[in-house]
């Protein structure tokens, strides 16, 4: 007779090993697609965990500091070569958490091993400057310092590329981590920090402790020894962790929310523009900071436009992401789904027009997952809420707009600032955009989805702080500079004043 299997159970990683949390309480990871498929058991760790870990990480740091860049970034080179390997299993994986379709996971994982040989590359590099004194016989350089002990708050959307956009950097410049993942999506990072151990990370300069928010993220982000936090995730609790954060004087790094935007010009490339909006708008269940979830298109091929568009998106499948039939999964959880339920209800209220999905997809297996059809208002007003608003969902506006001008007003006209594309085939319109758009990233003839690794990644206004994730700016936020003057002149020489 079969005998269900008992439930795998991971624990926190602190100091080395893989330990149960202080409280003994564990929390379920169930699959979105389908509820009753238990994925594992993890820690539902409390302030005492967190304090375990940041402890292992301040000892591990006295010495992780002091081992050279490059030889920090062959553990990494290795890490990288580790997840290669285990490209297909790990996507597999976070598939079965996450609900994203198996192309998009095989995606994030390979962000994250683009992240990884990147930073490991970093470690023969880590450029400071040199630059001539304005005395004689003085010299003058500039290198970069590690901080110290950096608390990492992680979100559900990109489970293993998004650790790594901050694990890899915060690494290769010197630095130990206590890595907090999203609830709903711990087992990706779990795996991230085995290949990590695999390769040789010595103890305690990785840490995780899986939790929700408040027994877990909020600690860590309070913590004494903990200089440095690098969130990922909604506004509002990036407001809190600024709180937190500002009196102690820690350097803090928010990536929050976005109401991103695609231009559609009366020249564009209408197939183009079709595909671009579909995958910026529903890919990932539309669950991206980066998401078009509006679409600003020109007066005069918005029939057009919006009727193929529409056509598109009602021949979506939805449905489990591990299955190859399947172009777009479940939202995370049932909250998540309620707010999208919640934002299609006010869309209608606002008079915006229901053009397809608009219901929940209940029907055989999929009563078992958080299934919403894929949704498309159209005659929707910049102003409303559903255009205003993040939504983090499978839900897209569309703007009618008179010209360019009035497309740009559109685009900017939102709290947030990540990302923004336009579809055009006039090349003066397309830097017009590219100047006027006030966004962190802009897309030409693409949509609002596609970050590589080694271009900075964040937005403008309420999207973030002021940072940027990845590329060379990644490691401008782990580390801090240090200014180095020699004198071997002998003497004492007053700089402003003695060569004056
Ligand atoms: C996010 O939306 O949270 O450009 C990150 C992209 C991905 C990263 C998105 N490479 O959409």
């Amino acid at each position: 007779m079969a005998t269900a299997a008992a439930p795998k159970v991971y624990r926190n990683f602190i100091n080395g090993e893989w330990v149960e949390a202080r409280g003994g309480k564990a929390y379920e990871n169930r699959n979105p697609a389908d509820r009753d498929e238990l994925v594992g058991m993890f820690v539902s760790s409390s302030e005492e965990d967190v304090n375990q870990a940041v402890d292992a990480a301040k000892e591990a740091y006295k010495k992780w500091r002091l081992v050279p860049a490059p030889k920090r970034a062959e553990i990494l080179f290795r890490a990288a070569e580790m997840l290669v390997a285990r490209k297909e299993q790990y996507s597999r994986e976070m598939t079965r958490e996450m609900g994203k379709v198996l192309a998009e996971t095989r995606g994030d994982v390979q962000e994250a091993i683009d992240m990884t040989y990147y930073m490991a590359g970093e470690g023969r590099r880590l450029f400071g400057q040199t630059t001539p004194s304005e005395l004689p016989d003085k010299f003058a350089m500039t290198v970069r310092q590690s901080i110290g002990v950096c608390g990492l708050i992680t979100p559900w959307n990109f489970p293993m590329a998004i650790p790594s956009w901050k694990m890899m950097p915060a690494l290769v410049c010197g630095n130990t981590v206590v890595l907090k993942p999203a609830e709903d999506t711990p087992l990706s990072s779990y795996n991230l920090v085995q290949v990590l151990v695999e390769a040789g990370l010595p103890r305690g300069v990785v840490n995780l402790v899986s939790g929700d928010g408040p027994g877990a993220g909020a600690p860590l982000t309070k913590h004494k020894d903990v200089p440095v936090i690098s969130f990922t995730g909604s506004t509002p609790v990036g407001r809190l962790i600024a709180e937190a954060c500002a009196p102690k004087f820690k350097h803090y790094s928010l990536e929050m929310g976005g109401k991103n935007i695609i231009l559609v010009m009366e020249d564009a490339n209408l197939d183009l523009a079709v595909e671009g909006a579909i995958w910026g708008g529903f890919g990932t269940s539309g669950q991206r900071c980066t998401a078009a979830s509006r679409i600003a298109v020109h007066k005069s091929v918005y029939k057009e436009f919006v009727g193929r568009l529409v056509e598109r998106a009602r021949a979506l499948r939805v449905g489990d992401g591990l299955d190859a039939a399947t172009d777009m999964g479940p939202c995370i959880n049932e909250a998540q789904l309620n707010t999208v339920m919640n934002y299609v209800e006010i869309g209608k209220g606002e008079g915006a027009k229901l053009l397809c999905g608009g219901t929940r997809l209940e029907d055989g297996t999929r009563a078992k997952g958080w299934f919403y059809a894929p949704t498309i208002f159209g005659d929707t007003r910049a102003n409303m809420r559903i255009a205003q608003e993040e939504i983090f969902g499978p839900v897209v506006s569309i703007i009618p707009v008179e010209n360019l001008e009035e497309g740009l007003e559109v685009a900017n006209g939102v709290v947030y600032g990540l990302s923004a594309a336009i579809y055009t085939r006039n090349v003066n319109r397309a830097f017009e955009a590219a100047r006027d758009l006030y966004t962190g990233i802009v897309y030409v003839n693409a949509p609002t989805i596609g970050a590589e690794t080694h271009l900075p990644f964040g937005g403008t206004k309420q999207t973030g702080n002021g940072h940027r994730e990845a590329a060379i700016t990644a490691v401008d936020f782990f580390t801090e500079w240090k200014t180095v003057y020699v004198d071997y002149s002998d003497r004492l020489q007053r700089a402003q004043i003695d060569n004056n």
